[in-house]
């Protein structure tokens, strides 16, 4: 290269570089910049960004991240962006923005191959809206009442098998007795009485379908997913024929099976006997898991805190005075003592870990530190009971076991306005089976309390991170003595 074609190169490169630098400026003067306060994105690795931090737990990861940057904050897995959002101060927005702002459907469609088609995750808004009309109907207080009485003679049946003392794994107990019960409630009597066993086996091959990498991949030809399949086929054929039997003999029942098959939408047109399957199916794995993990919390609390065990026992033998034996949903209604404290029992350990929001519209929050930030449209809105539950600014010494801090004067759970205490979420999709979850939990302890001494031999149970619905991990055994409590004992 001679002389005068080195002097063109380095002409033509300095160009290059000016006219970039021109155009830089121009754009940073001229061009409008996006005034969008963003979240921060923790690092991830290249493609799969966050995924290994997030699949060893997010709670641990929130535990590491909300110290450094508060309340809000982005994990991008591979091309989907994570916003968490902790706290009753930025949280309110998840708990009450319309549909239409942000959506269940696209980040629970999981739940389709296990509900079934036509219902809930598989269906518009407005039908899924009807859909939980029908739960809100099947679970008044006329329902309840009736559900409670099953409930009772449910504990009643399954302890009279117990004997006079003895070693048991307390958390397999209660699983057991809630199957049963969440049988005769809302599967009805023909399942409890005459199909316990086949329906159970498919509910567990249900169950057993639900896999951490099926919330990705719902319909990934897996053994598990097979079963799966094969266990929804079969379910809907036995309920098929129940339904059609019920109908056929214009027998009605107290349960929910009942309330679905007399269930119309808006425009006169009844439920379908595979929207009736799918609903009672979607209703079990609602409630069995959660309630029966609640249980066994509140039994290990109470066996591990003698002052809140006399606690409980003092308000039984206070009811007994007053009510008898009775226990019906009115009485179970006076047990404020056991509520605070499975109340507790769940602040510590809600089931569901993570509630998750699909955002179809930018929106703004505001931290307690007064930062705002606006999280765009696209990404999905990620809310955690489990870590919420314990903010120190929120609930006092928050790792103590305190049922106490609900009472008159303290009230933790409401200081701080809505969505303070999430175990059960709340605002737009708020649990519908609360009333249900309190009363069966209720009738149960009432019954342990009021016939057996119980003292806790495993030490105390930890969690088991790794499940689906979060409960307690290993056996919990408990040593019983029959006894019947007194007035006056
Ligand atoms: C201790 C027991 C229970 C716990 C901790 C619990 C927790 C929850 C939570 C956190 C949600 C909100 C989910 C979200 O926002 O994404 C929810 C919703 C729901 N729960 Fe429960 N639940 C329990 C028992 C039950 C029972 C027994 C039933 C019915 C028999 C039930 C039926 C429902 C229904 C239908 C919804 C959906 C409401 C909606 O989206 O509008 N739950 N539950």
């Amino acid at each position: 290269m001679d002389v005068f074609d080195g002097n063109k190169f380095l002409n033509t490169v300095l160009l290059l570089i000016t006219t970039i630098i021109v155009a830089k400026l121009i754009s940073y003067f001229i061009i409008p910049k996006s005034k969008k306060r963003l979240p921060l994105i923790l690092p991830g690795w290249p493609i799969i960004g966050g995924l290994l931090r997030f699949l060893k737990g997010p709670i641990f990861m929130l535990r590491e991240e909300y110290p450094k940057l508060g309340g809000v904050f982005t994990l991008k897995i591979f091309h989907k962006n994570i916003t968490f959002l902790i706290g009753p101060e930025v949280s309110a927005h998840f708990f009450k923005a319309p549909e239409t702002d942000l959506s269940q459907q696209e980040v629970y469609q999981f739940n389709v191959p296990t509900f079934g088609p036509g219902v809930v995750f598989d269906v518009d808004y407005s039908v899924r809206q009807e859909q939980f009309r029908f739960f809100t109907e099947a679970l008044r207080v006329n329902k309840l009442k009736s559900y409670v009485n099953q409930m009772v003679s449910e504990a009643e049946d399954y302890f009279s098998k117990w004997g006079s003392s003895g070693e048991v794994d307390l958390k397999y107990e209660l699983e057991h007795l809630i199957i049963l019960t969440a049988s005769r409630c809302l599967l009805g009597r023909e399942v409890r009485d005459k199909l316990f066993d086949d329906v159970s086996a498919l509910f567990h091959d249900l169950d057993n379908g639900m896999l951490p990498i099926s919330v990705l991949f719902p319909y990934l030809p897996i053994p598990a997913h097979r079963r799966r399949d094969n266990a929804r086929k079969k379910l809907a054929e036995i309920f098929a024929n129940i339904i059609s039997s019920r109908k056929g003999s214009n027998k009605s029942e107290d349960d929910m099976l009942q309330c679905f098959i007399d269930s119309k939408y808006k425009d006169g047109r009844p439920t379908t006997e595979a929207e009736v399957t799918g609903l009672l199916i979607a209703a079990l794995f609602a409630g069995q898991h959660t309630s029966s993990i609640t249980s066994t919390w509140t039994g290990a609390y109470l066996l591990c805190n003698k002052q809140y065990l006399s606690g409980v026992v003092e308000e039984q033998k206070n009811l007994m005075a007053k009510h008898g034996d009775r226990v019906d949903h009115d009485v179970l209604a006076e047990m404020d003592v056991l509520y605070r404290c499975i109340k507790e029992a769940l602040r510590l350990h809600p089931p569901l870990i993570m509630l998750l929001r699909s955002s179809h519209s930018d929106f703004s929050v505001t931290t307690r530190e007064g930062k705002e930030y606006d999280i765009p449209k696209g990404h999905i809105v990620a809310t955690s009971p489990a870590f919420a539950n314990r903010l120190p600014h929120i609930f006092n010494d928050p790792d103590k076991y305190d049922p106490d801090r609900y009472a008159v004067g303290r009230e933790e759970d409401k200081a701080a306005g809505a969505f303070s205490y999430i175990s059960f979420g709340g605002g737009r999709h708020g649990c519908l089976g609360e009333p249900f979850a309190y009363l069966q939990i209720k009738a149960i302890w009432a019954h342990l309390l009021r016939n057996f001494e119980l003292e806790l031999l495993s030490p105390f149970p930890e969690i088991d991170w790794n499940a689906m619905v979060v409960g307690v991990k290993g056996k919990v055994m408990v040593r019983y003595k029959r006894r019947e409590l007194s007035v006056n004992q």
